[in-house]
């Protein structure tokens, strides 16, 4: 399986580039080398990947099971409506470089690198509808059998994850009796083009990014794209299915985001432009990977309030923002996952590295670790607590207000040390980072002892225990 890896700008690897001219006009580019490839589907995706791979010097065969749309592209018409894509589709077809069919042994004969662009839409119950890539996997795999060159298939619809190594795969290496990764090469390949705009996303992508089962697979895709001024990244396949979701998710996020703050802005006569013009010019905090990492609940004395100040704010307007308003509810289901990953193992004796909300204060207010220590107590595990910023003593209003109406009794769970946390312990919940800590830890924890990570420990590989984290 590859790995994920930085290989940096692409275009450092052109010393040996070409340049194709284009006889009719369409805009040369640099190439490695004309590749033979077929296209399957030529909807949005298909049909952009289509003209620009041929714009940019390779022999291009687009298949389609819908004859309307291979006529109109012999007849030199886009089957799709994007900008540009009119004349650069005129501007291929006659340069001889592109041709159409509909029949895939064909293709897959002609050529030595397929992309499957073809549909997956949502079925009735919100599952993908993978009927088409896989009734298509049958006749590539088919096609396949009766090849003697290596062939490399990138699979570029989105599919859920698993798909191509669980469902694509198997479907080919039985149809074609050849062994994936090694007689031909399968990769996944996310495609972030955005309709509307998509000649111009196919060549500026925010990177490239390859998943596939074997070095030269990858290889093929790399020489096809490494023109571009974008990063060529590579994964393993299962991430980049699931990169693909995330990525969409985030952006349904975001306008998501951006519309609830507007409304609840609006009801207050507040400009929503200027509020989200400002949350976007800070890049430091808010766009930037900041808050990014999977890790534990939030919580301290900010966040929740001003959350449940903002969506009371909504209520009273008669403004519905049900995804702030899930916030709360999504964060208290993280907690529950970090204490039934605990109850799961019975009731065992359990030390915690860290309580108070992050790591370098010892501000104990809505406490994510507060909550599970209270939850722990209440299903009767022993517990004991190291925390090198808490000390009872000095815990003083709202903060020991918190402590004493949640853990009453903290002063008979605090320890001394670390190892008076560790030693007796079955699970350890770490929920704190300091170099100084993560050595202790390291050092004392024992093969027994289970390590429950909620703060991405960066020696986690070197912990003689067993290990889990709370969502990786
Ligand atoms: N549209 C976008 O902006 C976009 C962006 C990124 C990713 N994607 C993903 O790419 C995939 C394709 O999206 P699209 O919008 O281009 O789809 P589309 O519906 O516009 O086109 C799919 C094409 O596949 C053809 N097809 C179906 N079965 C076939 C077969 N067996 N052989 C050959 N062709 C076949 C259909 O006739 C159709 O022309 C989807 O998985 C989608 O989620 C789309």
């Amino acid at each position: 399986m590859l790995t994920t890896k930085d290989l940096g700008v692409a275009n450092e690897e052109l010393g040996s580039g070409t340049v194709f001219a284009d006889e009719n006009g369409a805009r040369p580019h640099t190439v490695v080398a004309s590749k033979r490839i077929s296209i399957f589907g030529l909807g949005y995706v298909g049909a952009v990947s289509l003209a620009c791979l041929a714009r940019d010097g390779h022999r291009v065969i687009g298949v389609d099971i819908d004859p309307v749309k291979l006529e109109l592209i012999r007849n030199r018409k886009s089957p799709i409506l994007e900008e540009g894509i009119q004349e650069l589709m005129r501007d291929v077809v006659n340069s001889g470089r592109v041709s159409v069919t509909a029949d895939a042994a064909e293709a897959m004969r002609e050529t030595e690198l397929s992309f499957v662009c073809v549909g997956t839409p949502s079925a009735a119950n919100g599952s993908q509808d993978l009927t088409a890539i896989l009734r298509l996997a049958e006749q590539i795999g088919a096609a396949l059998a009766l090849k003697d060159e290596f062939h490399t298939v990138v699979i570029r619809s989105t599919v859920q994850p698993g798909t191509v190594e669980d469902q694509i795969e198997p479907i080919l290496e039985r149809a074609s009796g050849k062994k994936a990764g090694v007689d031909f090469g399968v990769c996944f390949q996310p495609e972030f083009l955005r309709e509307g705009s998509s000649i111009r996303d196919y060549d500026h992508p925010p990177y490239t990014i390859v998943g596939g089962n074997c070095e030269a697979a990858v290889q093929k895709v790399r020489e096809l794209f490494q023109h571009l001024d974008s990063r060529f990244l590579v994964t393993n396949i299962r991430v980049a299915e699931t990169l693909k979701m995330a990525c969409n998710a985030f952006h349904a996020l975001k306008i998501t985001f951006a519309n609830e703050i507007g409304r609840v802005s609006q009801s207050m006569g507040i400009d929503a432009h200027e509020v989200m013009r400002l949350v976007c010019a800070d890049k430091r905090l808010n766009i930037s990977p900041a808050y990014l990492k999977p890790g534990f609940a939030f919580g301290g004395s900010c966040l929740p309030k001003d959350l449940r100040a903002l969506t009371n704010i909504a209520k009273q307007n008669d403004i519905v923002l049900p995804m702030l308003s899930s916030l709360l509810a999504s964060n208290r289901v993280h907690i529950d996952h970090a204490v039934d990953k605990i109850l799961k193992l019975g009731r065992p004796k359990v030390g915690m590295l860290g309580l108070s909300f992050k790591t370098g204060t010892d501000d104990l207010r809505e406490s994510p670790l507060v909550l599970v220590a209270k939850r722990l107590l209440g299903e009767g595990c022993e517990l004991r607590i190291f925390d090198p910023e808490v000390q009872l003593s000095r815990l003083l209003g709202a903060n020991r207000s918190y402590i004493d109406a949640n853990i009453p009794h903290l002063g008979s769970l605090l320890c001394g040390s670390i190892d008076e946390m560790i030693g007796p312990s079955d699970v350890i919940l770490v929920g704190l980072q300091q170099s100084a800590l993560n050595d202790a830890l390291q050092a004392l924890v024992r093969p027994e002892q289970l390590v429950i990570d909620l703060v991405n420990l960066p020696n986690r590989d070197l912990l003689r225990c067993r290990y889990e984290g709370i969502c990786w």
